[in-house]
């Protein structure tokens, strides 16, 4: 299970991310990055942080700790930003937290260099997911001590909002012609061959365990919440076997 923690403070926004996550400080005085469950794009992206993040981490991937986030919406009371305030008022009960690498620099295609190994890791694993936000304009890629780390996982499993049409969806080709790692020469049937063994039923069924009831229940079609994580499992499990041969758009 995912860490409880409760959200003390609130510090500060983090003006670029698009769905306005905050810094906020836990009862642990750790600071965590925020994401809301009252943010536009609602619990579905928080979900999938949990999925993917999660995911990624038992693949060896380096990603921020994952929590949930306990929040009192008193807490937006002394908000001097409107915004703020109202997500702060709509976001009471479990939200995302992750660790915050302090000093972290966004990764810069241009200006840093990533082995064919990894870029072939990150692409094939970004394909699996159908992440469509790691592209060289926003990367969400981060450098910290040296190292690559993923955040930022809300826009992938898009058969997640359409649920009758997921199989379908989920069988379609990945296009990788504007991930941020293109330019790498991503060694994607090394990366196929270590990591498409490893993704299995048990593995996700681990993994989905993770993503707290709360943001499952009510679900239409899905009478429990353990019906919903096998169907966030089911999808992914079907692409491991021939994702590498459907990723287009490298060269
Ligand atoms: N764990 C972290 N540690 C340090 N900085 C972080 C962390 N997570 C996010 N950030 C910073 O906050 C920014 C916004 O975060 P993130 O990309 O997750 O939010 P978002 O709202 O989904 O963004 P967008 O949709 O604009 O890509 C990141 O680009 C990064 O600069
Ligand atoms: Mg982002």
């Amino acid at each position: 299970m995912l860490k409880e923690v409760i959200a003390t403070r609130y510090i500060t926004p983090l003006r670029e991310g698009g769905s306005l996550p905050g810094l906020v400080e836990g009862d642990d005085f750790a600071p965590y990055v925020m994401k809301f469950s009252g943010a536009g794009q609602g619990r579905k992206t928080l979900v999938a942080e949990v999925v993917v993040g999660e995911l990624a981490r038992r693949l060896g991937f380096r990603v921020p700790r994952l929590v949930t986030l306990d929040l009192d919406p008193v807490l937006g009371l002394g908000e001097p930003d409107q915004q703020v305030q109202e997500l702060l008022r709509s976001s009471g009960g479990a939200n995302l937290g992750m660790d915050f690498l302090s000093g972290a620099l966004g990764f810069d295609p241009l200006a840093f260099t990533v082995s064919a190994e990894e870029a072939g890791r990150i692409v094939w694993f970004d394909a699996l997911v159908n992440n469509v936000d790691r592209s060289w304009r926003n990367p969400n890629l981060l450098m910290w001590h040296g190292d690559l780390w993923l955040i930022d996982h809300g826009a992938t499993m898009i058969w997640h909002h359409n649920w009758p049409g997921a199989e379908a969806s989920a069988a379609r080709p990945y296009d990788a012609a504007d991930h941020a790692l293109a330019r790498f020469a991503p060694d994607l049937a090394t990366a196929a061959a270590d990591l498409a063994p490893k993704v299995t039923g048990e593995l996700l069924a681990e993994v989905t365990a993770e993503i707290p009831d709360a943001w499952l229940t009510g679900e239409p079609g899905f009478d429990t919440p353990d019906l919903l994580r096998e169907a966030y499992a089911a999808p992914l499990l079907a692409r491991v076997p021939f994702i590498h041969e459907r990723i287009k758009g490298l060269q």
